[in-house]
């Protein structure tokens, strides 16, 4: 049953959200997935303190210009204390947003050093504090995503997501992982049911989705209210297509054709993107280094390394892709790359992460 604040939302079943990605989902990288059926997207962590400062490139990261209906936004964002977060809300109010977000997951030591992202959790009462600020100065719906603690001497996820509820928040994505775990940790299944069966809120988990498969383990294994994907997206957001498709068995193939539409879509909101931030700029009198296409294009490299992953013979493609300097030749290479994949026969892709990886990528309860 889909809960409140998400039909409020306007989310149907299964609810699968696209995690907010530092460096990824911008504007042209959330509407691919919501075309592919994302339930839901969200702007990467942004600063408090550069929106308050009214961070030129901030407000650029915030760019919403393509819209699928019915796919809400969410921003997120992180900061030092409450009143500075607070503020960030206030500025956020006003933007065209569906929901906000506060960051207390992110690890990196630039943002913990000064007390913001994971580093709050080492503190419920900041954690409520934080929460019980914000609240008071958005109406949007507010949630707010996780670890499990800073390390594994310091678990204390039950506490903060106490925490969260009594601060008034709509929901909770739950990373199981602590801060200090790195990629190689298995995901704590176990904790975020414990979290889910201890909470009023909707909880969403978060970590190692890499399949249907792999969600549908982690919703029957914690009984959450939805998933949040991050990694499996990159290079592949057919993933959230394969979450629509009725009777989907979790590792569907993807051929060389969808696979070749499905990059060229996101090319053509690529142009599109810069283009219009060129014209932007170019409109202020802001100088630049680059001009709109290559711009585009070098953003696009790393999401054509990503698309290039797992396909037969596809080195000499990954070298081409990494130094394309404008996104015609984005197109050239992966359309030539799918002919002759097609061609030689290629029926399809599976996702990176298969089955038989699944016991040992998840730590869970029936497991034992
Ligand atoms: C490139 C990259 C950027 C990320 N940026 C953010 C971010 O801006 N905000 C955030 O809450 N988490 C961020 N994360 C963490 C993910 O949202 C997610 O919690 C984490 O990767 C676990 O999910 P996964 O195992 O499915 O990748 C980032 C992760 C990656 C790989």
């Amino acid at each position: 049953m889909i809960a409140d604040i998400f039909k409020k939302l306007g989310l149907s079943d299964p609810v699968v959200l696209l995690a907010p990605l530092a460096g990824v989902t911008d504007n042209p990288f959330r509407e691919v997935c919501a075309e592919m059926g994302a339930s839901m997207t969200f702007v990467e962590m942004l600063s408090s303190a550069a929106l308050v400062h009214q961070s030129r490139r901030t407000f650029d990261m915030m760019r919403r210009s393509f819209k699928v209906e019915g796919v809400p936004v969410g921003v997120q964002i992180t900061g030092r204390n409450a009143e500075e977060i607070a503020e960030a809300a206030r500025i956020i109010e006003e933007q065209d947003f569906d929901s906000l977000d506060l960051n207390m997951g992110c690890p990196v030591p630039k943002i913990v050093k000064n007390g913001g992202g994971s580093a709050i959790l080492k503190d419920p009462t900041r954690v409520f504090e934080i929460v019980k600020a914000v609240r008071a100065v958005t109406g949007k719906p507010l949630s707010v995503k996780v670890r499990l603690g800073w390390d594994q001497t310091l678990i204390n996820v039950l506490e903060v997501a106490a925490a969260v509820e009594d601060g008034g928040a709509d929901w909770l994505t739950v990373h199981g992982r602590t801060r200090c775990d790195d990629y190689s940790e298995p995901v704590r299944l176990d904790l975020i049911a414990e979290v889910k069966s201890r909470r009023k809120i909707p909880i969403i988990g978060n970590g190692n989705i890499f399949s249907l498969a792999d969600a549908n383990l982690m919703i029957r294994e914690t009984g959450v209210d939805g998933v949040m994907v991050a990694r499996g997206s990159l290079g592949n957001p057919w993933i959230f297509r394969e979450f629509r498709r009725k009777g989907g068995d979790g590792f569907y193939q993807l051929t060389p054709r969808d696979w070749c539409d499905g990059i060229l879509r996101h090319i053509e909101l690529q142009e599109t993107e810069y283009e219009e931030r060129e014209a932007q700029m170019v409109g202020a009198g802001i100088k630049r280094r680059f001009d709109g296409a290559s711009l585009g294009a070098l953003c696009m490299r790393k999401h054509l390394l990503w698309y290039s992953k797992g396909w037969p013979h596809s080195k000499k493609l990954r070298t081409s892709v990494s130094n394309v300097r404008n996104l015609k030749e984005a197109v050239e290479n992966i359309s030539v790359f799918s002919e002759e994949l097609e061609k030689s026969g290629v029926s399809g892709r599976l996702p990176a992460i298969s089955e038989e990886r699944i016991e040992k990528r998840f730590v869970y309860n029936s497991k034992s």
